[in-house]
């Protein structure tokens, strides 16, 4: 009999997570997952809540148990199986039902399929689910892609398992098809260049300042009690207080230096690319993790170009100053590509929203972007953080210290490309004239492409040409 409010399919660590949050807040849910094996663990280990969940092995019987206009939310890897899932489940929907994709998807996929499952009267959200395990459990950050109607009726559901920060919710429908997977690939693309930061400051403290982890983490926990407050910089203190069992060595000694990356910071600095936009930080982290995994390479370059780095006498307070202005401009950039993102999808996106149901549930929460909804909601001009009010304070504030490391880092020999790639970026945006003016005249020189004259209207061409 039909009667469960959701149906949750895929029952993997954020599925499982998931469906045990929505059922301590009250609703019924009916569950499945490929592998049928995995269902009757789950099941047991849910205790007191395995009351509201409805467990099926058969696709069929699943689809049954739930209320009708169904909600059906696939918590499954992304790319091809979730286009083989939607092609498997389509005989089985009727109109009216909605089908969320709460995967880590490409957002170009969520239009498509929001398009196609739109023909037969289908609705198709595409959600943006941000907390790890932990953040699905007790409380997730969430962006909404859809149509209206279909966020009206999951609303209540998302908004009950939400994070809250004083009290308002972390969930937010931002726009339709495509736009809350792209603000999560966004998200995605400012956590990778946040570690990357955090991982630079501290190769500084490490090689730089000749630092233990333990001593690192202790300074990464009296920053946490400051302005760079922050998830990220929480676990960075509790990871390198931590010591490997084994051998006795801080954990952060035995890991391999080789970072993994699942796409999603990738497909930001594609798409930034793409709308004519650089987030040259986030390139820097993305880019930084494809080096990392050339373990083999870096060994053999290190033996002919010699791996030395000097002293940096930069103090913790300078270091922490030029940390935060380096996240204060991968936050800017982060947000230019929604901007971008929103003008050219007609997403109509409002930056104050998305810092909003950041603030809490989500990887990247921390206390600046609750100052970053504040720089919106007073209308930062031509929608810039950078010239937001109290944000270019703040920068002209805390730059000294960023180039002073990153001159320090780079005399030193050390590598800090998100560092140097922030203070880059910076410098640029800050100079009202550039040296492009240089660029448009080779273009005409080799390919007679032409160029504007300043103050005077028509397209031009240099004396080489007359
Ligand atoms: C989150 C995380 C989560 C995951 C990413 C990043 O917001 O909860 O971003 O989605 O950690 O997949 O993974 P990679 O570092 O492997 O790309």
């Amino acid at each position: 009999m039909a009667s469960a409010r959701i149906g949750i399919y895929g029952l993997g660590t954020m599925g499982s997570a998931l469906a045990l949050n929505m059922a301590e807040k009250g609703f019924d849910v009916a569950v499945s997952n490929r592998e049928a094996e995995w269902i009757a663990p789950f099941i047991e280990e849910a205790g007191g809540l395995a009351d509201r969940l409805y467990p099926h092995e058969k696709l069929a019987d699943f689809v049954a148990a739930l209320e009708r206009p169904r909600i059906i939310l696939f918590m499954i890897p992304s790319g091809a199986p979730m286009d083989a899932m939607l092609r498997e489940i389509d005989p089985l929907l009727a109109p009216g039902d909605i089908v969320i994709d709460g995967g880590n998807a490409d957002f170009h996929d969520t239009r498509r399929r929001a398009r196609e499952l739109s023909v037969s009267r289908r609705y198709y959200v595409g959600l943006g689910v941000s907390g790890g395990e932990a953040g699905a459990r007790t409380g997730p950050s969430m962006m909404v892609g859809g149509p209206l109607e279909a966020w009206q009726r999951i609303a209540p559901i998302l908004t009950a398992i939400a994070a809250r920060h004083d009290g308002s919710p972390c969930v937010a429908h931002l726009g339709p098809d495509g736009a809350g997977h792209f603000v999560k690939t966004v998200h995605n693309g400012i956590e990778y260049a946040d570690m990357q930061i955090i991982a630079e400051i501290y190769g500084l403290l490490r090689g730089g300042a000749g630092l233990s982890p333990p001593e690192i983490g202790t300074l990464f926990e009296t920053w946490n009690a400051g302005p760079l407050r922050s998830f990220l910089v929480e676990i960075t203190a509790e990871v390198l207080a931590a010591r490997d069992p084994q051998t006795g060595h801080p954990v952060v000694d035995v890991i391999k230096d080789a970072a993994g990356q699942k796409g999603t910071g990738r497909w930001t600095v594609i798409e930034a690319l793409r709308l004519g936009q650089s987030a040259s930080v986030i390139e820097a982290a993305v880019g930084a993790r494809s080096w990392s995994s050339e373990k083999e390479v870096r060994q053999a370059a290190e033996a002919v170009l010699g791996g030395a780095a000097g002293a940096i006498v930069a103090t913790p307070e300078t270091l922490a100053e030029a940390f935060l202005a380096a996240r204060l401009l991968a936050y800017a950039q982060g947000f230019r590509v929604i901007a971008a993102a929103s003008e050219e999808y007609g997403w109509a996106l409002e930056p104050e929203v998305i810092a909003r149901i950041w603030r809490a549930g989500c990887i990247i929460r921390a206390d600046l972007l609750d100052d970053i909804a504040g720089a919106f909601a007073a209308g930062a001009p031509e929608g810039e953080l950078l010239l937001a009010p109290g944000f270019a304070e703040r920068l002209v504030r805390h730059l000294p210290a960023l180039r002073q490391v990153v001159a320090e880092a780079v005399h030193a020999g050390h590598p800090v490309p998100a560092l140097s790639a922030a203070l880059a970026w910076y410098d640029t945006m800050r100079h009202g004239h550039g040296t492009a003016g240089l660029i448009q005249a080779q273009r005409d020189r080799f390919g007679h492409h032409g160029f504007e004259r300043l103050g005077q209207p028509g397209r031009h061409h240099g004396p080489w040409w007359d």
